[in-house]
């Protein structure tokens, strides 16, 4: 038997649980074996589950298996999680994951591991939900030079906002219907924050650049800034407010620098119009110039479609390593992405003329007797701030282009 542990039976690991058994031809067509759900492994008691047969509390059962060839990690989490991934790569078992903390934290500590013992370590579902973007990056896009990579990469995020634009409804209201659809982190602090889209940054920019990027460096801010008034200023001027993760690397590769932050998106970019949960991330590689990858970043199934793919994957791997991996980086290699310049979105409470005055050639996009808001010309954050000293701010975004 190619037998399956499900680590954590939230809303991933009982998508996993349920495409594996509603697909199950189909996967063992695709993995060319049967694959099977042998142990769920959760603290909490199922008793009304069509699986409750298959839970366990003790995580030494899947350890001892040797049935167990692939251990699905959908804890979430740096604690247990990594506890758990560890032994089971030194187990001699694969590991698929969606934990986009564990892996931009940890993983190329666990990627080390994984090679140690020929196993393979496999975390499609932890960026972009049911989007294929590390894959291809990783086989597809193979052949380029990637030197930068943004896009929307929260969906709960994107609801939320998008909420807001199109339906003009509350972002306390907006958060609670992502709630309500599975799409927010077990504490939403980290989608709203950025701090989601940092870590899923961070895994892209490893990748594509070859180097650890540690979240720690990336300067991140999320949407908690975003009101009515800049979504009316945006609109009115044609543009929509979206959460942006970013990663750019110098032409000669020496170094790189990431960020998440909301922009200014011209409502004639492809990234305008990606709405709801959906995801949009564009890779920008020197041979095939833009690339654009589309769809649903959150949700119970699609995010446990990456998951099975994965599985099915390592299934067809079983004893022939992937070479997926990055060295270790450092801060040596890592630039301020204050270096970046862009035009800057203001809401700051002066009039027009003083807005001309401080900024020059700026682009006013409406204000009322106390503020205006308008877009300036392209600068560095550091310029940015130091024009920012003679002018009340209320609100700061980057435009996008
Ligand atoms: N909370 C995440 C999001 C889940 O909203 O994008 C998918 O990673």
């Amino acid at each position: 038997m190619f037998g399956v542990a499900v680590l954590g039976y939230g809303v991933v690991g009982s998508g996993v649980v349920e495409v594996i058994d509603k697909n199950f031809d189909r996967v063992a067509q695709s993995a060319a074996r049967e694959i099977r759900v042998k142990y769920i492994v959760d603290l909490r008691d199922f008793p009304d589950s069509i699986y409750k047969e298959l839970f366990v509390k003790d995580f030494a059962i899947i350890e001892a298996d040797p049935e167990v060839r692939v251990v699905v990690e959908t804890i979430g989490g740096v604690g247990a999680a990594y506890e758990f991934t560890r032994r089971s790569l030194l187990a001699g078992k694969s590991v698929v994951t969606s934990n986009k903390e564990l892996v931009a934290t940890r993983g190329w500590e666990l990627l080390q591991i994984a090679k140690e013992k020929d196993v393979n370590y496999l975390f499609e579902a932890s960026v972009g939900g049911g989007i294929p973007i590390l894959r291809p990056i990783t086989q597809c896009l193979a052949a380029n030079r990637i030197n930068e990579i943004y896009g929307i990469l929260n969906g709960t995020t994107n609801y939320i906002l998008t909420s807001m634009i199109k339906h003009g409804a509350s972002f306390e209201d907006a958060l609670k219907q992502a709630q309500a659809n599975g799409y927010a982190e077990q504490n939403p602090t980290s989608d709203i924050e950025g701090i989601d889209a940092c870590r899923k940054i961070c895994i892209l920019a490893d990748l594509c650049f070859g180097r650890n990027m540690d979240p720690d460096w990336v300067k991140t801010v999320g949407i908690s800034a975003v009101t009515p008034v800049d979504i009316h200023y945006a609109d009115g001027a044609g543009y929509k407010i979206k959460l942006l993760g970013r990663a750019v690397s110098l032409q000669d590769g020496t170094k790189a620098t990431a960020y998440v932050a909301p922009h200014l998106v011209r409502e004639d970019n492809l990234l305008a119009s990606v709405d709801g949960v959906m995801n949009g991330i564009v890779v920008r590689g020197n041979a095939i110039g833009d690339v654009m990858f589309y769809g649903a970043g959150a949700g119970k199934l699609p995010t446990a479609s990456a998951v099975v793919a994965d599985i099915i994957d390592a299934a067809k791997h079983d004893g022939a390593r992937k070479y997926i991996g990055w060295d270790e980086g450092s801060r040596d290699t890592f630039f301020d992405s204050a270096l970046l310049e862009s035009r800057w979105y203001i809401r700051a409470q002066v009039t027009a003329a003083v807005a001309r005055s401080a900024f020059g050639d700026v682009q006013i996009l409406g204000g009322t007797d106390g503020e205006t808001a308008f877009i300036t010309s392209s600068m560095g954050k550091n310029t940015l701030d130091s024009t920012l000293e003679s002018v009340t701010a209320l609100t700061v975004f980057r435009v996008l282009g």
